[in-house]
């Protein structure tokens, strides 16, 4: 069987909630009752579990398309399984394997607004592994083999340095490439990109489009020759024709270089049209997970089922808004955390989290998955 190249395992999550940490303090608390894995140190009241222990894996050339509505933890997912967290939200568990390498989590360090992408990206991965700081193979590894674009195109370069310098420091770091050779190809990733070269190397990030800006990451991403692209909803501000030709963009880059991807999207249109497989994300949980046609086409869990008919274009008879809002990350109700807005929930459903079952080819979180049948795209 093929091994994935990705492979994230009970990954936790805490973040940093205000509300918490006022209500905490009117109580005289000052503890969250979280501790870092093998640590002592417990983090101050106001922290909260926002990840609850997820677990997927993607194998080399497989895209693995993560959905949910806003605020439901996608990038909180994807960025805390490479150590990429922003500050105020912290992994306190779980493991990430790439290409066989294990990565202990947590990533206790806080972003630095003046570092560059590389320098971030290759120092929060490093303390996922004690020893890694002296080790070479590992720095290579996660520098040289993952591509990321973050949500906000602009605000993840560093503002102070051209936009072509940033996108040569991974093979200066990495390669024995001459300067000349750097900047002729950095020239040819711009141009792959369809960003006018010359031009937009000599750019300061507040001089790129959302759309330039997303352009200029996905050749910053690609530069490396990645096995793995992580893509946190790469269309997010970019008007509809924008966001098509950059997600055609990503297609033909995916097929050229037969990389595999994670790729978070509200777009389920887009999702189809690109993914091998889905996760459906729920109050900081995958509920669903399975190949692509499978889910769309039988999903197992009411969520997904609610997901797929509130959005147009997926050849749903109606659209079906889903009731009532999604409760915030950071204060979950008990059980399900579906269940306030489930037509099928039962009392199980609110006092009992559903434990995982597969069935058929998905793995699903629902008590009553064994025995709905619920609508998906019509073929
Ligand atoms: N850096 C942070 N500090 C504190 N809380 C955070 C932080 N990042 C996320 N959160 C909390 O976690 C929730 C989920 O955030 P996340 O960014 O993962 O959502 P998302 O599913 O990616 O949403 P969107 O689709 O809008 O990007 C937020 O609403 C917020 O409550
Ligand atoms: S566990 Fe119950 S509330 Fe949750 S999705 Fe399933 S039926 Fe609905
Ligand atoms: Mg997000």
């Amino acid at each position: 069987m093929e091994q994935p190249l990705l492979e994230v395992d009970d990954l936790r999550v805490a973040v940093y909630s205000e509300r918490r940490g006022l209500e905490a303090t009117r109580r005289g608390e000052t503890g969250s009752g979280i501790r870092l894995p093998g640590d002592e140190l417990e983090l101050p009241a106001g922290w909260v579990q926002a990840i609850h222990g997820v677990s997927f894996a993607v194998k080399p050339g497989e895209t693995l398309a993560l959905v949910g509505e806003s605020a439901s933890g996608k990038s909180l997912i994807v960025m805390g399984a490479l150590g990429l967290l922003p500050a105020g939200a912290v992994t306190i568990g779980g493991t990430t394997r790439i290409e066989g390498y294990e990565a202990h989590i947590p990533d206790v360090q806080e972003r630095s607004e003046s570092e560059s992408l590389k320098d971030r990206f290759v120092r929060k991965l490093l303390p996922l592994r004690p020893d890694a700081a002296d080790d070479p193979e590992w720095r290579k590894l996660v520098g040289t083999r993952i591509g990321v674009l973050f949500q906000d195109p602009i605000g993840s370069w560093t503002p102070d340095i051209l936009i072509g310098e940033q996108t040569a420091e991974v093979l200066e770091e990495h390669t024995d490439l001459s300067k000349d050779e750097i900047r002729e190809r950095v020239f040819d990733a711009l141009g792959e990109v369809q960003l006018p070269k010359e031009r937009k190397f000599l750019s300061y990030r507040f001089e790129l489009s959302r759309g330039e800006g997303q352009r200029a990451m996905l050749a910053a991403a690609l530069i490396k020759a990645p096995d793995l692209l992580i893509a946190d909803e790469p269309f997010s501000g970019l008007d509809v024709s924008v966001a098509k030709a950059i997600l055609e963009l990503i297609r033909d880059m995916l097929a050229q270089r037969k990389m595999a991807m994670v790729f978070v999207s509200h777009d389920l249109a887009a999702v189809a049209s690109i993914a091998d497989r889905i996760g459906v994300v729920y109050g900081g949980r995958i509920v669903e997970e399975g190949p692509v046609r499978e889910v769309f086409y039988r999903p197992r869990h009411p969520y997904t089922e609610g997901l797929l008919a509130s959005i147009p274009g997926l050849g749903l008879d109606r659209l079906r808004p889903i009731v009532g809002d999604a409760p915030p990350i950071t204060d979950l109700p008990p059980g399900c955390a579906f269940a306030p807005r489930c037509e099928y929930a039962t009392d199980v459903c609110r006092s009992e989290l559903p434990d995982p079952s597969i069935r058929d080819l998905t793995l699903v979180s629902c008590h009553r998955a064994h025995e709905l049948t619920l609508r998906g795209v019509r073929d």
